[in-house]
């Protein structure tokens, strides 16, 4: 595979409900509107593809988080090699900028919590692509259950709060866990200007044009 020397590939993640989405799109907003040779890739983990369609059946069933554990971390490695193999590096290869809501950090962070070790989870993403920034945003445990509250979904196994405040705390492992990923980690309890101020920032030093 030939990436195209202008391909990006920028991940955005944190603990459910820390904001990364909206960034997420006012960050695609502000690189296609930055110059017209910017063509944006928006894409997310979980997939809709074949071993994405089986997670979301897991996350869905409201069985506890720690008897379908295997299940869970099968499945999203899986699905997030078809992802690279399918979808990321096609597009990196015709110089996209790639935007993606969730990657590898979800699976150290939420299948951590549920249980899977460290050590196995780097080992079984071996080989994975490493992107060209990681935005990893943080958020009490407190603000984001109200944020939640409010939004009244389905609370999904991985929402579960048996792990919640072993998620939290992963995601603040991340960078000691991956020193050769490029993890910036953003406050998330900012106003969304302030918070997209910062993140603006970091994407001008990677974007390039
Ligand atoms: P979302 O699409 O609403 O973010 O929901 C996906 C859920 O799946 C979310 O709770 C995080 C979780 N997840 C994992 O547990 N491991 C992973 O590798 C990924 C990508 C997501």
């Amino acid at each position: 595979m030939n990436r195209h020397p202008d391909s990006r590939l920028i991940v955005y993640d944190g603990q459910n409900c820390c904001g990364k989405t909206t960034q997420f799109h006012l960050s695609s907003k502000y690189i296609y509107d930055k110059d017209r040779k910017y063509n944006v890739l928006l894409t997310r983990e979980p997939t809709f593809g074949k071993y994405g369609l089986q997670i979301r059946q897991v996350l869905a069933s409201g069985k506890d988080p720690f008897s379908v554990r295997d299940e869970c971390f099968d499945l999203f490695v899986k699905d997030r090699f078809d992802h690279i193999d399918n979808h990321i590096l096609p597009a990196l290869e015709k110089g996209y900028i790639v935007l993606c809501d969730r990657y590898m950090y979800s699976t150290l962070s939420f299948q951590g919590a549920q249980g899977v070790g460290f050590e196995k989870m780097i080992q079984a993403h071996e080989g994975v692509l490493v992107p060209d920034l990681v935005l990893l945003f943080d958020l009490p445990i407190e603000i984001a259950n109200e944020r939640r509250r409010k939004r009244g979904e389905l609370i999904k196994v991985t929402e579960n709060e048996k792990i919640q405040p072993a998620v939290a705390e992963n995601y603040r492992k991340m960078q000691s866990l991956l020193p050769n990923h490029p993890i910036k980690v953003i406050d998330a309890t900012h106003s969304i200007e302030k918070i997209f101020e910062e993140v603006r920032n970091e994407l001008n030093k990677v974007l390039p044009y």
